[in-house]
């Protein structure tokens, strides 16, 4: 069964929308196979975001990122990657559909919310990143 690597950011955990968006990913179909709330320090960040750092925004995503506790999950399912990219929506939130996760629960990209695997290869190594 594939699998996927899916994160609620800190701003998300701040909101108390922990519940709601597990809840989510259950009825759309997904096991939930591990689940844990931690704290990304810089040097994580940094690798998490390595593919980012020429980016302007590259400081300030560390930032926001580290600010707080992060809830990790890992999903699987059917295509799992593509199937919680979908229920998450497009990155920036203008552009995400109602009834996606940023579609509903997001107004900005700097605070999106959640983060998801964008490949089958990405998702082993972000598991393999955050739950080792
Ligand atoms: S790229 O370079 O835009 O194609 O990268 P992408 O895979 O879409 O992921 C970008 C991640 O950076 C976060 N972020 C922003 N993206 C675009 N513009 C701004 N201003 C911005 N600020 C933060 C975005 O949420 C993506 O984070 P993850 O955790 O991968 O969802």
């Amino acid at each position: 069964m594939e699998r996927t690597f899916v994160m609620i950011k800190p701003d998300g955990v701040r909101r108390g929308l922990i519940g709601k968006i597990v809840t989510r990913f259950e009825e759309k179909g997904f096991k939930i196979a591990e689940a844990r709330l931690m704290t990304i320090d810089e040097q994580l960040a940094s690798v998490h975001y390595a593919h980012l750092q020429s980016k302007p925004f590259f400081g300030e995503l560390v930032e926001y990122i580290t600010s707080g506790p992060v809830f990790a999950m890992i999903l699987e399912g059917h295509e799992a990657v593509r199937n919680a990219r979908t229920l998450i929506g497009f990155t920036n939130p203008i552009e995400a559909t109602a009834g996606t996760i940023r579609g509903d629960y997001a107004l900005i990209v700097d605070y999106n919310v959640i983060h998801g695997s964008d490949s089958v290869e990405n998702a082993e190594i972000e598991i393999e990143r955050f739950f080792g």
